[in-house]
């Protein structure tokens, strides 16, 4: 039975800033942001938005009254949960409408969440065909003004139904993982921020590549040759580029100038949003099905890493007409018709929470799905008409 990724969504905020303008207001050569890091734009969530609301905008984009009610299985992956207790997948079960006959729940584990989501999902679809499972990766990523994180900010939520016979992506069921505790990057309950040993997590990241890649290729017995696209952890779009860039002159120049290019294409829509945490690796994913040249029964390798750090490299297979489950034009309109804030705007939105009580902050909303409340510490959400 194929199992696999039957449909694929993407939320990020309506509000962004340049990365150009970041650079200036930082003093920073915009060339050491737009080509050393390789980023564009930045996502900047509104202060009614977090990972609940964002969760509820990506997978209200794939739900529809036919699956609704097959679904037996909801996870959150998510490093940006708002509750120490509640799961982020009980907020959604109103919000989305969802059946009471389901498991739902949170993983953390920073990035790798949605991958260790989606593993579970397969694993639940494999034992119970007749179901489906709803695996959602939601984050703001933040590491603080004027920090050297601060470039590689972003959010946004990709929303993933895996089901048998799927549309988009039949997962091989092969795959290698690694597990490790290293000081890269963590963020304590009492911080809103992330804290970053930057330059070490960037060799952590290549360093579980490298070893996934040999453990992979021995394991199944491939090479790079058996792949058309790689799909990497985008953090900042330089990130995976590092990565990839350890198989030059290892592999026929013809084929890594062919897995270069498709990388390009997968990192398009990073560059203009940020790091989305855990589902950066599924933007990238709905990038190169958007903007590249896949095709079908296309053999992809992707790489998921989370600090902390576990990484898992997997491979899929593009299923033909999988660019009718994908609204490319809703979701390039989307990222077109977002609205340019300054980096002033960014910042005083940044130092911004609700408070208990206050509503007043709420004057406008510009989403489907939004913080309405804190009362008595209570988190209340609201869908707009
Ligand atoms: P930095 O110290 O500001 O930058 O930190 P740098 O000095 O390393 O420069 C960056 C690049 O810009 C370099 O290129 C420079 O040469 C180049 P590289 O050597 O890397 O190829 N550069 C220029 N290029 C053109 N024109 C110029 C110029 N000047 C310099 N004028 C860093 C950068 C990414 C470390 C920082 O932003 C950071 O700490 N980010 C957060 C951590 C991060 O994203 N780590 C990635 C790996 S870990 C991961 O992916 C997991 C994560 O997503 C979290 C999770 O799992 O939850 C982060």
């Amino acid at each position: 039975m194929d199992v696999g990724i039957d449909r694929l969504g993407f939320y990020t905020p309506k509000k962004y800033i340049d990365i150009v303008e970041l650079a200036q207001a930082r003093d920073v050569d915009p060339n050491k942001f737009t080509i050393g890091i390789g980023q564009s734009k930045q996502a900047v969530p509104d202060i009614y938005q977090d990972a609940v609301t964002m969760a509820a905008e990506a997978a209200n984009r794939v739900l529809d009254d036919d699956n609704r009610n097959e679904i037996g299985l909801v996870i959150v992956g998510t490093e940006s949960s708002v509750d120490e207790s509640k799961a982020t997948s009980a907020f959604l079960m109103d919000l989305l409408d969802l059946p009471e006959d389901v498991r739902a729940f949170e993983i953390k584990e920073a990035c790798y969440g949605a991958t260790a989501g989606l593993q579970m999902a397969y694993n639940f679809v494999a034992m119970n065909p007749d179901k489906k499972a709803l695996v959602i990766a939601s984050d703001i990523a933040r590491y603080g003004i004027k920090t050297p994180g601060e470039v590689t900010q972003g959010a946004g939520a990709v929303a993933m139904i895996v089901s048998q016979d799927p549309h988009i992506l039949k997962l091989d069921n092969k795959s290698v993982y690694m597990s490790r505790n290293v000081g890269d990057f963590w963020r304590p309950t009492f911080s809103k921020t992330a804290f970053a040993r930057g330059k070490f997590s960037n060799e952590i990241y290549v360093e579980f590549f490298t070893t996934l890649w040999k453990k992979f290729q021995a394991k199944y017995n491939v090479t790079a040759a058996d792949f058309d696209t790689m799909l990497f952890h985008i953090p900042y779009t330089k990130m995976g580029m590092k990565a990839l860039r350890t198989l030059e002159g290892q592999i026929p120049d013809d084929k890594y100038a062919e897995l270069v290019d498709h990388y390009q294409k997968s990192i398009e829509f990073s560059r203009n949003v940020g790091n989305l945490y855990t589902g950066s690796l599924y933007l990238g994913l709905i990038s190169y099905l958007v903007n590249g040249d896949a095709k079908a029964n296309d053999n992809l390798m992707l790489f998921s890493y989370g600090s902390g750090a576990v990484g898992e490299i997997y491979s899929a297979k593009i299923v033909a007409g999988f660019d009718k489950y994908i609204d490319s034009d809703f979701i390039k309109k989307e990222l077109n018709n977002r609205k340019k804030i300054s980096v002033a705007d960014y910042e005083s939105i940044f130092s911004k929470e609700l408070e208990n009580g206050d509503t007043t902050a709420l004057s406008t909303v510009h989403d489907k799905f939004y913080l309405s409340e804190i009362k008595e510490n209570e988190r209340l959400y609201k869908l707009t008409n």
